[in-house]
């Protein structure tokens, strides 16, 4: 059973880490074109054939992936293991198609595995439903197969279930061969390709006889609905996945209560490696969708697609070590935090952790900071997280005298002045309350 309880007590640390990276690695990265390739311009597997007998990242350095996470502030990664277009990155025993069989013969899993683990972070791995390499999987009337309405196909007898005992065989090779994994990121479902389809009862049962505390994601299920009902079934999950856009408030069930989600997104517009695609987020707008996230009950997962010799993006590396200063500094407002239950103020954000509200700055207000919502009454200190200093009082400023519910403050020497905060993009005020 997956009782809501025991999906809690395993995403403990999950909701508490709130930000992770998604890594999108494979043959994929070679044509530079997206995961999605092989789709998209319908590429046979014979046309894909080239990239495996090239693939050779000579110098490849996955520590220095878990190194770029673990500075970001990151506390958890996801690697793909296997995408779409079914290559393994790591040596499974059912299939010839897979890293070990490339030039330098790397299991790329097992190697990023040991790098996480080194560097202190919980470690995930994604692992696609679909498979456009292996022969049972459907064609022509698919709805994604790069084959798909090819009348070559029309006709071929597939054997699915031989395929779902693939699938199956290589999951529980991942899940019995790696030592401890934290997440199992599958993707995904669509139309009638979903739960029972995959003998979703059977995997997860398989998997948590190894792993009883992964955490998994909800794709099993098409359409993302499938952590709604107040007893989720043991294949619906443990956390919501949605992706590329934030949820408006969260995501609760359909009893109101909150459930835990994570937001996967790019860092440009592309999870795999596009070298043309250059229009990259910039880090103080990543910090205010990380806050953002963890202001309404979720985590960020946040993408990078490394080339062909695995090395980041430039651009991602430069953002990466911006918003690694940040959390440098201010970390502390992102762990272990979630909703202020407070309502929004003009200025940003708040996050909050027990007794202590976080206030996230995005933007200086005019003349004294008012705590919106927070009464002078209530509060036991103001401090500047950074670097811990009094934040000042400033009850008595021009504008805060007529508004004695709120508590006013200022980082200015004045209390009537406005003045330039000391970080730009996210200035946070650690605010005690005395309950
Ligand atoms: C999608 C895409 C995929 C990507 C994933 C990340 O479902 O199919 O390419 O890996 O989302 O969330």
């Amino acid at each position: 059973m997956n009782t809501t309880q025991s999906s809690a007590s395993r995403s403990a640390w999950f909701t508490e880490a709130r930000f992770g990276m998604f890594i999108h690695w494979g043959l994929y990265a070679i044509p530079g074109q997206g995961e999605w390739y092989r789709s998209h311009e319908k590429v046979s597997v014979e046309a894909y054939e080239p990239y495996f007998r090239e693939f050779n990242p000579r110098s490849c350095d996955i520590r220095a992936w878990a190194k770029a996470a673990r500075e970001a502030g990151m506390r958890y990664m996801v690697f793909t293991a296997k995408h779409h277009d079914g290559f393994c990155l790591y040596d499974s025993k059912l299939t010839d198609y897979k890293s070990t069989n490339t030039q330098g013969g790397r299991d790329f899993v097992r190697e990023y595995l040991e790098a996480a683990r080194a560097e202190g972070l919980r470690a995930g791995l994604y692992y696609s439903l679909l498979d456009w390499h292996h022969p049972d999987y459907p064609k022509y009337g698919d709805k994604f197969h790069p084959m798909r309405g090819n009348e070559a196909f029309k006709n071929e007898k597939i054997d699915f279930n031989r395929y779902l005992e693939y699938m199956h065989g290589q999951v529980e090779e991942l899940v019995s061969g790696y030592g401890k994994l934290d997440v199992l990121w599958f993707d995904f479902s669509y139309d009638d390709m979903s739960g029972e389809t995959w003998r979703a009862q059977d995997l997860v049962r398989m998997v948590r006889r190894y792993q009883s505390d992964v955490v998994i994601d909800n794709r099993l299920h098409a359409g993302g609905h499938s952590l709604e009902s107040e007893n989720p079934d043991e294949t619906a999950g443990d956390f919501a996945s949605p992706e590329q856009s934030l949820p408006e408030q969260g995501i609760v069930n359909n009893k109101g209560k909150p459930v835990p989600w994570e937001l996967c997104t790019t860092m440009n517009n592309s999870w795999a490696y596009q070298p043309t695609d250059r229009r990259f987020k910039s880090a103080p707008l990543l910090i205010h969708k990380l806050v953002e996230c963890v202001s309404k009950g979720g985590n960020l997962l946040l993408n990078v697609g490394p080339d062909a010799n695995s090395r980041f993006p430039a651009e991602s590396t430069k953002v990466l070590g911006e918003i690694g200063s940040w959390m440098e500094l201010n970390g502390e407002s992102i762990y272990g935090c979630g909703p202020a239950d407070l309502r929004r103020p003009d200025w940003g954000r708040y996050t909050r952790k027990g007794s202590v509200v976080y206030a996230h700055l995005f933007e200086e207000p005019i003349g004294p900071i008012p705590l919106s919502g927070i009464a002078p009454e209530q509060v036991k200190s103001v401090r500047l997280l950074r670097d811990g200093s009094e934040v000042k009082d400033a009850g008595t400023a021009l504008g805060a005298r007529n508004k004695k519910d709120t508590k006013f403050v200022t980082l200015a020497i004045s209390p009537n002045d406005t003045w330039p905060l000391p970080d730009t993009c996210d200035t946070v005020l650690k605010i005690e309350l005395t309950e």
